[in-house]
């Protein structure tokens, strides 16, 4: 099995996860440089990891280094930037959510891909938990019934120093609040389990923070499916929960927690006074315990290295949840519905989630 090539771009809050994950895969990649524009973290970092080789520019990295695969970990409004020179280098690229801002960014990098027949898949850890998979394949088999009701509930909560870091709390550099900063891990996998959704109603507001964004939201959501669900996202919640909730016609399933999830923070329910063994047989199929993480994500995305196909969060995969947060902002602002499908390069929403028209360069 070929032994993988990685770097790291951006050594922030987040890299020990992204430094673990790779170090979890240690038979089948290794982590061969940093880069950060911040000079001292990289050398600290790479110390203190044993990293054999550190950067200040990224272009020097993917001149010197070559790798197969790239983690761009840097603030959000930099990712497509980075993950469009990082294909062209001829890697491929895992970037932090939100993989970009738009979807004329998010059409940037598929062009890209297009070009280099490398591939950009984004980090949403929360795809690769057994217990999410599970019930994907329950959803698909019809083994629980039609989907009729869904809850997507990401009650969080930070405070205004929160804020503080310069790049969190615009649009500019966040591209929005907890929408997309915090609840888009789980409105992906609410999306991904459900399928195609048809229509969204939202509101944003921004209640107590001193921020452009919002610091909460809520959206009703239709979907193709005929399933009606409700979606919120707060920062604002001091009991924090993460909780999902999908009523079938045989069964509801409600996943409770807050960062990361194992199969002990999911159950089952039969309507009352019912006891339907079926139903309840397919759940407990359910026996390996895989946490939705950062290791095992990696892990999925250099299986499919291996077999050179597209990584499963690119793509139309990736595409789904960018195209939901966008149509959320233009509902919140314009105080109307908005169908799937309905943003197009000519509708400021395609461009940016404040409405306005900015071509990318
Ligand atoms: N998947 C998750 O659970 C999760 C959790 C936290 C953060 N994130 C995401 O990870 C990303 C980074 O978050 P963070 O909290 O680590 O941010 P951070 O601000 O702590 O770190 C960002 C780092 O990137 C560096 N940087 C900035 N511009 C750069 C450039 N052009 N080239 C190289 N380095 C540059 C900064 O110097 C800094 O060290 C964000 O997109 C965030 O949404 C994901």
């Amino acid at each position: 099995m070929k032994k993988y090539r990685i770097a790291i771009v951006g050594a922030g809050g987040i890299v020990g996860a992204h430094i673990a994950a790779i170090a979890s895969n240690a038979n089948r990649a290794e982590l061969v440089a940093l880069v950060d524009i911040d000079e001292n973290r990289v050398q600290t970092i790479c110390r203190e990891n044993n990293i054999p080789n550190g950067y200040t520019s990224i272009s020097d990295m993917l001149e010197r280094e070559r790798p197969d695969l790239v983690h761009v970990i840097t603030p959000s409004a930099t990712h497509t930037r980075i993950t469009i020179e990082c294909l062209k280098a001829g890697a491929w690229v895992n970037t932090e959510k939100p993989l970009c801002g738009s979807l004329a960014e998010f059409d940037a990098i598929t062009r890209a891909e297009q070009e280099t027949g490398c591939y950009a898949n984004t980090v949403f850890q929360w795809r690769s938990g057994s217990a999410g998979k599970h019930l994907k394949k329950l959803i698909e088999t019809n083994a629980l019934g039609k989907p009729l009701v869904g809850v997507c509930n990401t009650l969080w909560y930070r405070t205004q120093d929160y804020y503080g870091l310069a790049w969190r709390g615009t649009y500019k550099e966040a591209f929005g609040g907890p929408t997309v900063t915090l609840g888009i891990h789980l409105m992906d996998l609410f999306l991904w389990l459900l399928g195609d959704w048809d229509e969204i109603r939202a509101m944003t507001g921004t209640l107590d923070r001193d921020i452009e964004v919002e610091d909460v939201s809520m959206a009703l959501v239709r979907f193709a499916n005929g399933a009606m669900t409700t979606v919120t996202n707060s920062a604002l919640s001091p009991r924090q929960e993460s909780y999902m909730r999908f009523d079938f016609q045989k069964a509801s399933v409600e996943c409770s927690t807050l960062y990361r999830y194992n199969n002990e923070n999911w159950k089952i329910s039969l309507p009352p006074d019912t006891e339907d063994v079926p139903t309840l047989a397919h759940w407990d199929a359910l026996t390996e315990d895989i946490q939705g993480s950062h290791d095992n994500q990696l892990k999925e995305l250099l299986d499919a290295m291996d077999a050179g196909r597209r990584p499963p969060v690119s793509g139309d995969e990736a595409r789904r949840i960018v195209e939901f947060i966008s149509c959320l902002y233009k509902s919140a602002s314009t105080g109307l519905p908005v169908k799937r499908g309905e943003l197009t390069p000519d509708d400021p929403f395609y461009h940016t989630n404040k409405g306005i028209l900015e071509v990318p360069q």
